[in-house]
């Protein structure tokens, strides 16, 4: 299915509505609806599960959005957590200036790529690694992008906002809107959001929402060890809003300026941080393969540019709908954070080692996912649409979500056959309010059977549960697999240790 045919599904079937719609929205902010909700709900228990309850060192917070603003002068966030900005002087509208000569980049991939389809379509044999490292025009315009690539890395990492706007002036880059290339000056542009206490005036009472969830844990990190009598290595986990000013807000849910992290910060002795940054790399990549994201769309990349607490840092990458995009990062932070709210708060943040008789800073090793995008990277890798036979022999398409079933947002659809015999009705019901302490059921009677099943199978149900005239003569009734559309008569006393053999979490793990 393609972006918008997942855009529109997400909303026709209660997944995700744009944040104030009647006002026609606010961009890059999203509502989850009523499946929405349950299928995220699903995707941070599973995160949690994994994370706290599997790991006997590891243990949850929940800390305010709100914190002090010093914080965030020792994080580096004041300062540091930037994007560069430049306004189109005839269109009005902003943009990244790193994103222009990105999507600049992007267009002579697209001309590559045209060549090297083309001649795909001409020769029998065709060799693409063969054509692409000897035909003339491709080595000339791979060239000039490799070039394009190093010169963005190189301003990105200098911070040389001058030469931004030199490189879109020399790559004559126009304004998408209006085709101008009137541009402002780049400019560095803080993506915290701020607001202001109420009782006090001026700068010293403004706040901002934090931009990361990772300061919460930090700030905590001895009250934690403290009460939990923790011993490192331990880690911290949790689970909440951020929000970030971004300029370049698009591709649905992947970017928004308010969105949800689920994000761990493992403490360790010093020295040990790369054998555990090694650990956690394939220990999260491990957890995306378990819940069903095909090996083929998860990948690693390396960060070109270190931000400024890191001595090493990787993204898992997915295949969204739009390329390989990053998914969750994991970073090596060194002892950079608990130093510098240290030195500003004057507070030690430091460990007592009985081991080695010592007090030292310890070091982080995170791992940070949004959840929003592990929702993305669900629906999209679920949405199917595929050919099916009929209940009269004939092939028909439905759309059908193949969420695995442990995260599935309705796990059964409790459906009596017909709608007005009364027998049927209330056994139904009777099924769905024995279930529905195990499990979020739903019970359907409106329209024909086919297509209660087609309602299910667009968002994901494992099993509808159909009650027909056999169940009121002996108790059994047909369980019909989302799948493989196998439909087994089971008593109705099963029913539970079925669906729950079936969307157990615990088998992820
Ligand atoms: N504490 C480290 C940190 O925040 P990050 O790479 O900036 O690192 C971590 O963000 C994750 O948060 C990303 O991998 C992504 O999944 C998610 N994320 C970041 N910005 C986002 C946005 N604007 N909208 C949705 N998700 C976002």
């Amino acid at each position: 299915m393609d972006f918008k045919q997942i855009i529109a599904h997400c909303k026709e079937y209660g997944f995700i509505f744009p944040s104030s719609e009647i006002y026609d929205g606010l961009s890059a902010t999203y509502d989850y609806g009523p499946n929405g909700v349950e299928l995220k709900n699903n995707i941070k228990s599973y995160w949690w599960k994994s994370m706290v309850q599997m790991h006997q060192h590891i243990v949850g917070l929940d800390a305010a959005i709100l914190m002090h603003p010093k914080t965030w002068k020792a994080s580096g966030h004041v300062d540091a957590f930037n994007d560069p900005l430049v306004d189109n002087k005839d269109s009005k509208k902003r943009y990244r200036a790193d994103v222009l000569i990105e999507d600049y980049m992007a267009k002579i991939e697209g001309k590559i790529n045209k060549d090297v389809e083309k001649a795909r379509k001409k020769f029998d044999d065709f060799d693409e690694a063969m054509f692409r490292s000897t035909n003339g025009r491709i080595v000339e315009r791979q060239a000039k992008m490799d070039a394009i690539a190093k010169r963005l890395a190189d301003a990105m990492r200098n911070g040389d906002m001058a030469d931004l706007k030199q490189q879109i002036e020399d790559y004559e880059i126009a304004c998408p809107v209006s085709g101008s290339k009137e541009w402002t000056e780049v400019r560095q542009f803080n993506l915290m959001f701020s607001t202001q206490l109420g009782n006090v005036a001026g700068e010293e009472g403004k706040l901002y929402l934090r931009p990361e969830t990772a300061q919460g844990i930090f700030v905590n990190f001895l009250n934690v060890q403290k009460s939990t009598r923790q011993k490192l290595p331990f880690g911290i986990a949790q689970v909440g809003k951020a929000f970030r000013n971004e300029i370049v807000a698009r591709q649905f849910i992947f970017r928004m300026r308010e969105f949800e992290q689920m994000e761990m910060q493992f403490f360790v002795k010093p020295g040990t941080e790369m054998e555990w940054y090694k650990y956690w790399k394939e220990t999260r990549l491990n957890w995306h393969k378990a819940i069903g994201s095909p090996e083929s769309k998860l990948r690693f990349h390396d960060h070109d540019n270190l931000a400024h607490y890191a001595n090493a840092a990787v993204d898992i990458e997915f295949e969204f709908p739009f390329g390989f995009k990053e998914l969750e990062g994991i970073h090596s932070r060194t002892d950079f954070d608990l130093k510098a709210h240290q030195d500003l708060s004057g507070k030690k943040m430091q460990y007592f080692d009985p081991e080695v008789n010592e007090n030292y800073v310890p070091y982080v090793v995170e791992t940070s996912i949004g959840c929003d995008r592990m929702f993305l990277s669900q629906i999209s890798n679920a949405l199917q649409e595929e050919t099916v036979p009929d209940a009269d022999g004939k092939e028909s398409t439905r759309v059908v979500m193949k969420l695995h079933p442990a995260i599935a947002p309705v796990k059964c659809a409790i459906l009596p056959l017909l709608k007005n015999k009364e027998e049927l009705t209330k056994t139904a019901k009777e099924v769905y309010d024995k279930l529905k302490y195990s499990f979020n059921c739903q019970y359907d009677e409106k329209d024909a059977i086919g297509r209660r099943y087609r309602r299910q199978d667009a968002i994901g149900t494992p099993y509808c549960i159909t009650i027909d005239f056999d169940t009121v003569e002996n108790q059994t009734v047909t369980i019909r697999d989302r799948d493989t559309l196998q439909q087994e008569r089971v008593h109705i006393d099963e029913l539970k240790s079925k669906v729950f053999a079936k969307t157990d979490m615990s088998t992820l793990f």
